[in-house]
């Protein structure tokens, strides 16, 4: 390079910045007080804060350690920060500033000749938010050579009375900071538009639009620079229409919108359904998260089920019903979602009915609707509906809400058909004066709900089923359970349930939660899923569902319970079957599963324990024990009662990736237990201690993954 060209070059980069002088630091808030800027009031504290205060969310996006926080002793405090006078020596003064955004009560000022000359505020008016400082500036050029002081005032109390502010700074170039309202538009070719995720970011609003119109909102952790997994957002309902993703603000170099990529495939999902820790034989979404099962119902030779769902985050968030379909409960594929947050609020629990009899008029050319119905658990929280004439395509109710708030958070509506009044009841969660009840309603048509009854003692997401006690039809009770599974059973006359029995244990393990059965089961069984609440970390998908379990009423000597047995279409995941011969197996015998290796694994046996003071499975390191002294069943520790039944235990354990679900007793014993299995380890051990028990039949089935046996 010749010198002039490379004094020309080097000069085009000095202009480009323009010479800029340096930037002058006002106020760094790095010291323990706020010397020499004066203090009034309380909101301030002694000193810059080192963060979040007491009792406040978590705070970042500040600079170094300190910062100014006025939520000292939390939002009630007022006061003022005041800077001594400085001379306007620069084009900008940048700063970040957080909080609650309230212009009169809370600013960050500039003051020439004791007048506010510029004043900046906060973000957030409303509960939620965030407590991330943006950086921010004011043009300056008009006051260069003024003296002028910065006034910090916070003169705001209650929700979001308080500020934040750092690092403020006189400079020639204009901090990049962030920009609000930001759009980026496509033509929707494609199934999806895949989404940045970066899990822990500010969440930011993204609405999606067609055409111009408001489709959906949702808060999204966007990754400004890499992803920490895609979320697909399915657009294929809008082909060929113009699509604008707007988000509410971004940082000026953030790279999330221009990352958005279109395409059919979910992005960077080589491995869909193989990963690590994908339950392999439990239903997940394929990213995001879910909890309860929703509108779980047996239509057009289709189970359904919906989940509460957060397509875009890997926490809890953004309600959505995610809908997936399957021939045997065992094979599930999932669709685009099918009902997304409106305008009433984010979509919250609730089942499903077949209306066979189109009470409701939402039938189409002689054949009978799915209706559904969920909270919008907005500000009032109601309760709604939904039908489907395809299985595919849901419609909101216009008449929504069916039902009007009773008492904030009320939710969670479960309706049933009551043969003998031939009419529609709706079960659902109230919270009155801190009692928890069940209400139930009753209608003709699904549109007009009159109140008839109420309950306490129930926790949200009820089920409600009419079962035959040990499959004696002349014999059948009510069984009313609340989201913790435990039940009471009794009668029902179509408008009051009567409790037979005191509260009952449902399920004895951990982490399984508000399950729900299909209705208009084909063969009138009750057949019940759970959230099995898998943490997935690291995974682009969190938390699952439980294998379906068969419900049934057996007489006990203490009268009906429930029991709670693996479906037996889970029978089409068995890869490799091992029988093992009956034995007496006395302590320090050799491991009859010594041969078996397996990853996902059922495991059944029968036995009488003998002399055997405990029978022992190490299932992959899990322990699964029968305590015959206590009569107790246990999955790492975690016990529970578990009877012999004549004088014998059966005991069936299906395992995979992310846990055990184990069962003693003919399901009068069932735990549930989360536990995320080293993939190394596929070994099986069965011994006893104490004695030896006598082994009638035993059986390892070496099962296949439900994902790949479409
Ligand atoms: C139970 C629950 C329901 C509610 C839903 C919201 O897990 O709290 O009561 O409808 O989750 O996602």
């Amino acid at each position: 390079m010749n010198t002039l060209l490379k004094t020309t070059a080097l000069f085009a980069a000095f202009s480009s910045t323009g010479f800029a002088a340096p930037e002058i630091v006002l106020a760094d808030f790095e010291k323990s007080t706020y010397e020499p800027w004066t203090v009034t009031g309380e909101a301030f504290g002694p000193g810059p804060a080192q963060g979040a205060l007491p009792g406040q969310m978590g705070v970042d996006g500040f600079r170094g350690k300190g910062l100014v926080n006025t939520f000292f002793n939390g939002d009630d405090t007022i006061g003022t920060l005041t800077s001594p006078e400085f001379r306007i020596d620069r084009k900008f003064i940048g700063f970040l500033i957080g909080g609650g955004k309230n212009e009169q009560g809370l600013a960050l000022q500039l003051l020439v000749d004791g007048k506010v000359v510029r004043s900046a505020t906060g973000n957030n008016d409303r509960p939620g938010g965030s407590e991330e400082l943006q950086q921010e500036s004011w043009d300056v050029s008009d006051l260069a050579g003024k003296k002028a002081v910065l006034k910090i005032v916070d003169d705001a109390k209650g929700g979001w009375g308080h500020l934040t502010v750092d690092q403020i700074v006189q400079t020639d170039t204009k901090p990049k900071g962030v920009v609000s309202g930001v759009e980026r538009s496509f033509t929707a070719t494609t199934r999806y538009l895949n989404i940045p995720i970066k899990n822990g970011a500010p969440h930011r609003v993204v609405t999606l639009l067609v055409d111009g119109k408001v489709i959906v909102r949702n808060d999204i952790e966007l990754a400004d620079g890499p992803a920490d997994w895609w979320a697909p957002m399915d657009v294929s309902a809008w082909k060929g229409k113009k699509l604008t993703l707007r988000v509410d603000k971004l940082h000026e170099d953030s790279k999330a919108l221009a990352a958005v990529d279109p395409g059919n495939e979910i992005k960077n999902a080589d491995n869909l359904y193989e990963e690590p820790l994908r339950g392999q034989f439990h239903f997940s979404p394929m990213r995001g998260w879910n909890n309860d099962p929703n509108g779980m119902v047996f239509y057009n030779g289709e189970y359904h089920l919906f989940f509460q769902h957060n397509p875009y985050g890997w926490a809890w968030g953004n309600m959505t019903w995610g809908h997936a379909v399957s021939k045997d409960m065992v094979h599930w594929e999932e669709l685009p979602s099918a009902l997304l947050p409106d305008e009433m609020g984010p979509m919250f629990s609730g089942g499903a009915v077949v209306d066979w009899k189109n009470t409701s008029g939402f039938g189409k050319d002689g054949k009978p609707p799915m209706v559904v119905f969920y909270t919008a658990a907005g500000n009032p929280t109601v309760q709604c509906m939904a039908y489907s004439n395809d299985g595919r395509h849901f419609t909101k109710y216009e008449g929504n809400p069916i039902i009007k708030e009773i008492s904030g958070g009320n939710r969670d509506p479960k309706v049933v058909w009551h043969e003998p009044t031939k009419s529609w009841v709706l079960v659902f969660y109230v919270e009155l004066g801190g009692v928890h009840t069940m209400h139930f309603f009753t209608s003709p048509n699904l549109k007009e709900w009159t109140f008839a009854s109420k309950i306490d003692g129930f926790f949200e997401c009820p089920e409600f089923f009419e079962a035959p006690v040990d499959g004696d039809a002349t014999k059948k009770k009510w069984v009313l359970s609340g989201a913790s599974s435990d039940y009471r059973i009794g009668s029902f006359d179509g408008k009051t349930f009567t409790p037979e029995t005191s509260m009952l244990p449902g399920q004895r393990g951990k982490d399984f939660y508000a399950a729900q059965a299909f209705s208009d089961q084909p063969d009138g069984r009750h057949i019940l899923i759970g959230w099995w609440r898998t943490e997935t970390r690291g995974m682009p998908f969190n938390q699952s569902m439980s294998i379906p379990l068969d419900l049934r009423l057996v007489q006990t000597a203490e009268g009906p319970r429930l029991t709670y047995t693996p479906v037996k279409e889970l029978e089409a995941l068995r890869a490799k079957s091992h029988r093992i011969a009956p034995q007496s197996l006395k302590p320090g015998d050799k491991n009859p599963l010594d041969d078996i290796r397996a990853e996902l694994v059922e495991v059944r046996a029968e036995f009488e324990p003998g002399e055997a003071d405990e029978v022992i499975f190490n299932i992959r390191d899990v322990m699964v024990v029968y305590d015959a002294k206590k009569q107790e069943f246990s999955v790492n520790g975690h016990r529970a009662p578990a009877p012999l039944i004549d004088g014998k235990q059966r005991i069936t354990i299906f395992c995979d990736r992310t846990g055990v679900e184990a069962f003693a007793s003919d399901g009068l014993c069932f735990i549930p237990m989360p536990i995320n299995l080293k993939g190394e380890n596929r070994r099986l051990y069965l011994e006893t201690r104490g004695g030896a028990a006598k082994i009638a039949s035993l059986e390892v089935h070496e099962l296949r993954s439900a994902w790949k046996t479409k």
